[in-house]
């Protein structure tokens, strides 16, 4: 069991290099099955979700060598077409080799994803895509058990709703299916456009990656090729709202400021000033922050359901009150029970948080239950006052690679605590004092 404790009222500044994007890493390795031969990607981040997402794939059969954050997956010989149960269980996005091992191998089984629990997050637009192409899906006991009749064939998928993993899997099954598939109201996010930029560096002919229509004409085989993943830009506002709570000073490097688009405005009407070039974003936040006007979750280009925690916590310190609505996932709201303990004034209706801001957060003891709803609580250790303990940071873990040491290098105080043995040992950070604690 381990936590997070923070100490707050620490302003950050810095500078900080941004973690490779775990949404793209996770279908891009998972298209490394998919294709024949050498995969080199580059940047990906070391998570417990591409751990998990490396140990499917050798289990697959392909042999994976890790050069720090160099990831070279060779796929020759791999027939797997089997994942297991406990594997499944561990991430939501497994279920994104589904379209990989039905281009690879004809045939998949796999069970019904886990991940974390903010929503119903049912599977019927994967498979509806699936059996588009041509696959048979037989469901029972828990199993979902794929095939492919004689070949998968290319054909129009229109998605109700825009998913991104459906996209993703719609993609990695359509690229060696004959003839062409046309994907319409496609996922736009630059994750999409990443895995498809691997692709085409494989041999795809895919077209339209980051619009609303793909068009994907099949090929017969794909080669490996080397591919470095973009930043993670829901890291990367992850770091620019502590910097904004701890009315700080931060410059983000190796980051793609195109993809906040819809992020750099909100912390702008905040009361930020935020300066972009190039590759980099620096936010500085002098006084009090303001409140946001509203903000309303929805599929890239829009407001990004993965920062709407972090900025119910932004929401939390500015002054009056801002609105919030959550529109992709029904559970969302997990972190608001946690901010209400560290003093927060949230009223939650449905997909609505109401948020009034307060002069101050207080340390308290909460409980991570989601990946952004954990960093979100995070954040708000950040600017509380005294000390903040968050516990059951494995969900935190599944995204930010070294939270504790990017924000240490940005001079917050926060340590990993880890309870073995009934003994409770401070875990090693690089900047802050590492003095063993026992307790
Ligand atoms: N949906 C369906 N049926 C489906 C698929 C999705 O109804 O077959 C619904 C979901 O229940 C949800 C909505 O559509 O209400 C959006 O789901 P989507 O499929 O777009 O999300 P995802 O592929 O499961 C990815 C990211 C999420 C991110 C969402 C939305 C990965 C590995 N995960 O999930 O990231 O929130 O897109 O942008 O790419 C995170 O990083 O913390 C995270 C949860």
């Amino acid at each position: 069991m381990q936590s997070f404790v923070v100490n707050g009222g620490r302003r950050l500044s810095g500078r900080l290099s941004v973690q490779g994007s775990k949404n793209s890493a996770l279908p891009i390795l998972a298209a490394a099955f998919l294709v024949n031969g050498t995969s080199i990607i580059h940047n990906v981040p070391d998570l417990s979700d591409t751990r998990c997402t490396l140990k499917i794939l050798s289990e697959l059969g392909c042999t994976i060598r890790k050069e720090g954050s160099t990831v070279i997956v060779n796929s020759e010989g791999a027939q797997g077409f089997e994942i297991r149960e406990s594997l499944m269980r561990e991430m939501r996005s497994s279920v994104v080799f589904l379209g990989a091992i039905i281009g690879r191998c004809g045939k998949a089984v796999i069970s019904s994803p886990g991940g974390c629990e903010i929503g119903l997050r049912p599977i019927d637009l994967h498979l509806y895509a699936m059996k588009r192409l041509g696959v048979c899906v037989d469901e029972s006991f828990g199993k979902l058990s794929c095939t492919v009749q004689n070949a998968l064939v290319g054909e129009k998928i229109t998605f109700s709703f825009p998913s991104v993993g459906a996209t993703e899997n719609a993609i990695l099954a359509a690229v060696t299916a004959k003839g062409t598939t046309v994907i319409v109201n496609s996922a736009r996010e630059p994750e999409i456009s990443d895995l498809c930029d691997f692709l085409n560096k494989c041999g795809a002919k895919i077209q339209g990656a980051g619009e609303s229509i793909i068009t994907i004409e099949g090929v017969n085989s794909l080669q490996g090729a080397e591919h470095s993943v973009i930043c993670d830009r829901i890291a990367a506002s992850t770091y620019l709202v502590a910097g904004a709570v701890t009315g700080g000073d931060v410059e983000l490097l190796n980051t793609n400021p195109a993809h906040l688009n819809s992020v750099l405005p909100v912390l702008e009407e905040a009361g930020c000033d935020i300066r972009v070039r190039c590759k980099s974003i620096r936010l500085k936040a002098s006084r009090r922050l303001n409140r946001m006007d509203k903000i309303i979750t929805q599929p890239y280009p829009g407001f990004p359901t993965d920062s709407q925690a972090l900025f119910t916590t932004l929401a939390s310190v500015a002054k009056g009150t801002s609105v919030i609505v959550e529109n992709i996932f029904e559970c969302r709201f997990k972190h608001v029970p946690e901010l209400l303990r560290m003093g927060a004034k949230i009223r939650t209706e449905g997909r609505v948080a109401v948020v009034e801001g307060v002069e101050r957060l207080y340390g308290a003891d909460v409980h991570s239950q989601d990946l952004r709803g954990g960093a979100a609580l995070v954040l708000a250790g950040l600017c509380a006052e005294g000390t903040t303990n968050i516990s059951d940071i494995q969900f935190i873990d599944r995204g930010y690679a070294d939270l504790e040491n990017c924000l240490c290098s940005l001079n917050a105080d926060i340590y990993r605590k880890v309870k073995q043995d009934g003994a409770t040992k401070k875990k090693f950070t690089k900047t802050c004092s590492d003095e063993d604690y026992s307790a």
